[in-house]
């Protein structure tokens, strides 16, 4: 079983290196990691911790009221598609919604696109570059209308 706890940036920090930032020269820290409104969720499996997310109260010039920036989004290798990914959204989104935030965006790399459609989000605009990193597109969710 799977289950999902908030966790400290520090703990982000090794599944981000792995999963994110393989030869790619850019920073596993993120501006906002410490800030107090920032969390971060873990997803643990027999007290593993597998998958990690973080979530930081930014807004983008792109949509109106109370949001928040998902960031940092990554499962282990070989606990991927087992569910981590989804039930910390799921979490997530409870969360925010108790904070009364409208939209939760992020900048989903290509390969993960469809992942995030599955859960609710929708693409915005057309896909940019980030370099390092590849091809990406912005998606959101707007949670008041769940
Ligand atoms: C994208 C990622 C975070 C998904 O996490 P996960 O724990 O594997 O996802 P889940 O197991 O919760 O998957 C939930 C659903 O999405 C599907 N899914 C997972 N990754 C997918 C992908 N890349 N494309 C399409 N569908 C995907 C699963 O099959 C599952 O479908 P189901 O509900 O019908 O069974 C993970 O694959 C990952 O770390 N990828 C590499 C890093 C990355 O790209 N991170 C996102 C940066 S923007």
């Amino acid at each position: 079983m799977i289950q999902i706890k908030e966790i400290s940036a520090n703990e982000t920090f090794p599944i981000r290196l792995e999963v994110l930032r393989k030869d790619i020269p850019l920073p596993y820290e993120f501006n906002g990691d410490y800030d107090e409104n920032t969390f971060h969720l873990g997803a643990f499996k027999n007290d593993k911790l597998i998958a990690v997310s973080s979530y930081m109260k930014e807004s983008n010039k792109n949509f109106e009221g109370n949001q928040y920036q998902l960031r940092g989004m990554a499962t282990l290798m070989e606990y991927q598609g087992f569910g981590a990914g989804k039930l910390m959204l799921k979490q997530a989104f409870g969360i925010l919604k108790g904070k009364k935030i409208n939209i939760l965006w992020c900048n989903a790399r290509i390969a993960a696109v469809d992942f995030y459609k599955k859960q609710g989000f929708q693409t915005f605009g057309k896909k940019f570059e980030i370099p390092f990193v590849g091809e990406h597109y912005v998606m959101f969710i707007a949670l008041n209308l769940l």
